[in-house]
């Protein structure tokens, strides 16, 4: 009897894990973030339910598109749990992406979450590269009302290929999904990450590294 329990109970936490390998299932109906309070919690802390309103539970304004001027040419507006309290322990996020013409979303990964992105106007080239050791590259062009997943965690990008401006809306596994720009984390750090490490790693000269380094 005690051998049986134990493994019930072995079960129930490995399945447990699975289940929650990203973000807790809510033990209640929501928690909705309360910015004010400064406890440090894997997450955020929960505003008193009863103090809960429909605001708690909205964003306005998607319907705007995002300011592409900038060197890459995209903009991502996000709609996190920063920006909408009462997505906290719900395990999921949005986000509207705007594209200037030629413009990109460059290479970065979600280390919290998968991504699923719809195309909305235009036409998006989009493509993700698997984990070492084969590093292979999977694309397809997306039209307006194309859908397209990326999984959690690896380097992916979307670049427009239309003529005119792109919109697209992604979802996101995560209350919290994080970026990581490839260039900005490698080339951008604060403080720099040595170049002669950079050198050795990107097997390149180190001024193209100090170059990319003064870039970022
Ligand atoms: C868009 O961003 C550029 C560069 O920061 C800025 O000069 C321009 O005024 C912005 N446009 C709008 C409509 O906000």
């Amino acid at each position: 009897m005690a051998k049986f329990l134990l493994l019930l109970s072995l079960i129930s936490l490995t399945s447990g894990f699975i289940a929650h390998a990203y973000e807790p299932s809510p033990l209640q109906d929501f928690c909705v973030a309360d910015a004010s309070n400064s406890a440090r919690i894997n997450g955020l802390i929960c505003k008193n339910p009863t103090m809960v309103q429909g605001a708690d539970f909205h964003f306005a304004g998607l319907h705007v598109a995002g300011n592409t001027s900038n060197a890459v040419g995209s903009r991502v507006t996000p709609v996190t749990v920063t920006q909408l309290p009462g997505l906290n322990t719900l395990g999921i996020s949005m986000a509207r992406v705007d594209y200037a013409p030629m413009g990109i979303n460059p290479p970065h990964t979600h280390p919290r979450a998968s991504e699923i992105l719809t195309v909305l106007e235009g036409s998006l080239h989009v493509g993700f590269v698997t984990s070492n050791p084969e590093n292979r590259l999977i694309t397809k062009t997306l039209q307006k009302g194309d859908v397209f997943v990326f999984p959690v965690g690896l380097v992916h990008f979307q670049r427009n290929v239309g003529k005119w401006n792109a919109v697209a809306i992604a979802a996101l596994s995560s209350q919290n999904p994080g970026v990581n720009t490839i260039a900005n984390v490698v080339f951008g750090s604060k403080p720099m990450i040595d170049s002669d490490s950079l050198a050795k790693a990107f097997q390149a000269e180190k001024s193209i590294v100090n170059q990319l380094q003064s870039t970022f």
